[in-house]
């Protein structure tokens, strides 16, 4: 490898994450409109065009790959693509972001390919307020597909991601972590970032991190921990449980000095900054199947990543327009 990649403020940038797809079978409200319109077919990276991606990246040094979407498992040969992933030399951990609703059926198969670890989101226990936070996803099968990715992966390789939201599901938190202890999952609780017109108000359903931590200290014992897993998330743990409780904070630890992370959407954008709208097209150098022509665009692109950015709950159609699910969480 030549020259690992960095940015113009001297971060190193070894963590890609890759969007697979921008559809979805849920249309969370923090994530998506009612009605989106997702991209046809044609403008969607192949899957050997996501190979090429990544195997750009990791030439350059990146050594952590996480699928996310959309839905990365509603895109077909999923698996497949896991299994060419851990092919390529130089890639030390393979991830994936998922709803979970797939998971019974893919679980089993993911892990026979090689990925590492999964991500699960998981906003609410109670069926009604799930299916109202996810605009019509069903609870059993996400607890299904949990409980598949865990006898498939074991716990310490699955996390759970709960986007708090007041008056949504932040009367659930205690009963959400208890769920994590129970299962001996980690857990991660985000503060909501604005990202496009979703329909619903950032702010009035914002619920922070400071909150979230009080309401947890009166029914648990939480001890701040210096570990990190190279994320934005500060972790805490509970005496007599081996799950890391993380909070994701945002509006109040704002995270971008330690940035190691550049996103590619399944259009072929490669977003250097979650919060900025700027970004710089890939797909036709992958169009041409141009290795040096992309790693040229990748190494100006990361040499204009943004310092920071930060986050204005009050306009509502968010800091940036394209949603979460255009950008892969
Ligand atoms: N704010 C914070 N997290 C979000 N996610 C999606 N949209 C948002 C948002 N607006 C996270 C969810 C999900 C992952 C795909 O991205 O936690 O787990
Ligand atoms: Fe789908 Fe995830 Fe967005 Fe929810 S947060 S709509 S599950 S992509």
């Amino acid at each position: 490898m030549n020259d690992p990649l960095h940015d113009g403020f001297g971060r190193r940038v070894s963590y890609l994450r890759l969007s697979v797809t921008d559809r979805c079978d849920l249309r969370c409200t923090y994530c998506m409109s009612e009605k989106m319109q997702f991209l046809p077919r044609e403008q969607i990276l192949s899957l050997e065009e996501c190979l090429l991606v990544a195997r750009t990246f990791v030439g350059l040094g990146v050594d952590k790959i996480r699928l996310t979407g959309g839905e990365p498992l509603v895109r077909k040969g999923l698996p497949d693509l896991v299994a060419r992933l851990r092919g390529l030399e130089g890639l030390r951990e393979l991830a994936l972001t998922s709803n979970g609703s797939q998971l019974p059926q893919f679980a089993q198969a993911l892990a026979q390919a090689g990925l590492h670890r999964i991500n699960i989101s998981l906003d609410s226990l109670d069926p009604a307020a799930y299916r109202r936070i996810t605009r019509g996803g069903e609870l059993d099968q996400v607890l299904a597909g949990i409980d598949a990715a865990i006898a498939a992966f074991g716990c310490r390789r699955i996390k759970l991601n709960t986007v708090m939201l007041h008056g949504g599901n932040h009367e659930e938190l205690p009963a959400l972590l208890r769920f994590a202890l129970g299962r001996g999952v980690d857990i991660s609780f985000i503060e909501q970032m604005p990202m496009g017109e979703t329909g619903h108000s950032h702010a009035s359903s914002f619920h922070s991190s400071a909150d979230a931590q009080a309401q947890l200290m009166r029914s648990h014992q939480l001890i701040p921990s210096l570990e990190s897993s190279g994320g934005p998330a500060r972790y805490w743990r509970i005496p007599g449980h081996e799950s890391r409780v993380g909070f994701i904070s945002p509006h109040t630890h704002n995270f971008c000095s330690s940035c190691n992370r550049v996103r590619v959407s399944a259009r072929g954008e490669l977003f250097t900054c979650l919060g900025k709208e700027g970004m710089v097209d890939l797909m036709p150098a992958l169009r041409a199947g141009d290795e040096t022509g992309l790693s040229d665009l990748i190494r100006q692109a990361l040499a204009a990543k943004p310092r920071e950015h930060r986050f204005d709950l009050s306009q509502a159609q968010g800091t940036v327009a394209r949603f979460m699910s255009r950008t892969g969480g």
